[in-house]
């Protein structure tokens, strides 16, 4: 899967960490061939014993001092190797600590088990809440400021970065920057309950008017439904329980305790990356999330088949 693979980096992170990846193969392949080399050498070198006067076998002449400097040699060699990466790995180290001058802050929250995504802005009305999902202008160094509601996630998002922690009550910081357009797939990678699995996220990484335009069409909340069923749609889902944890910009939803559906439609996946969001995986979603993802926080919702066509409309009109 190019699309999450530390071996396909598309961003001057992941480029300083793969090619530290390619350096330790390399060397460790070297290594590897070397040691074998030298074992068959000996094996096959053998030779008979020398016995000394009383019968015991003793080294030939010099031997000693043939066997103390390649054994000196090898470990003066593997400290010098070591001694090597450990300095690359401090310069890479380094080069993903320093914080660029970033043109975009967006903030990610943990939640078992998805991600809220907050786009910061001095500007009240043009703070965009969204979830699982991160768009960001391509050849552009944007700052992640993570943290988390529960307990620890952590940020992973292999083609742009590496691994960064979501811990409850601190603050933590990252970037990415990707070079390329594309979509990249991140998982959380620390282990955080049943669902840890199931928390994926995507990063989506567009051409700069393009995300302009993205951003500047989710700021907007969507006009009321004019097609009858889309908004009896509506009526369900805000007479219902999705409106009690569910958000949706412009309708009296406000709940904060599951993800920002604004514009669900416009979305990739569903569950946090867990099935694609296409009409039939948002039906059983709506209808069995638990036996998609058993134990998220969302019920199972008994719904008229009519009632749940309409809802479906609805929410897939939310682009
Ligand atoms: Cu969140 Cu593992």
């Amino acid at each position: 899967m190019d699309h999450q693979s530390v071996l396909h980096p598309a961003g001057p992170m992941a480029h300083a960490i793969g090619g530290l990846w390619w350096w330790m193969l390399g060397v460790a392949a070297v290594v590897y061939v070397i040691v074998l080399a030298a074992f068959a050498y000996a094996s096959l070198r053998g030779g008979r014993p020398v016995l000394g006067p009383e019968g015991v076998a003793v080294p030939p002449e010099g031997a000693h001092r043939t066997m103390r400097r390649t054994v000196s040699g090898g470990i003066l060699v593997t400290l010098l190797v070591l001694f090597a990466f450990l300095f690359y790995d401090f310069g890479v180290g380094r080069a993903l600590a320093e914080h660029p001058a970033k043109a975009l802050t967006i903030k990610v929250i943990g939640h078992q088990w998805w991600w809220e995504i907050v786009y910061n802005d001095p500007d009240p009305s043009r703070i965009l809440h969204t979830a699982n999902e991160i768009h960001i202008p391509v050849g552009v160094p944007v700052q992640l400021e993570l943290s988390s509601v529960d307990v620890i996630h952590s940020f992973w998002v292999p083609n742009l970065n590496g691994k960064r922690d979501l811990v409850p009550g601190y603050t933590t910081s990252t970037w990415v920057q990707a070079d390329t357009a594309g979509v990249y797939r991140g998982q959380c990678a620390e282990f955080c309950g049943y669902q840890h699995a199931k928390m994926a996220l995507y990063v989506v990484a567009q051409p700069r008017q393009r995300f302009e335009a993205w951003l500047a069409a989710q700021l907007v909340a969507t006009p009321p439904p004019t097609d009858s069923v889309a908004l009896a749609g509506q009526k369900v889902f805000l007479a219902g329980p999705c409106s009690n944890c569910h958000t949706i910009a412009g309708t009296s939803a406000h709940g904060t305790v599951g993800p920002d559906l604004s514009h669900l439609g416009s979305r990739l996946s569903l569950g946090a990356g867990t099935i694609p969001n296409t009409i039939g995986n948002l039906a059983g979603w709506i209808v069995d999330p638990q036996s998609i993802k058993p134990g998220v926080d969302m019920p199972s919702n008994q719904l008229e088949a009519r009632d749940l066509q309409a809802i479906i409309r609805y929410l897939e009109s939310l682009q």
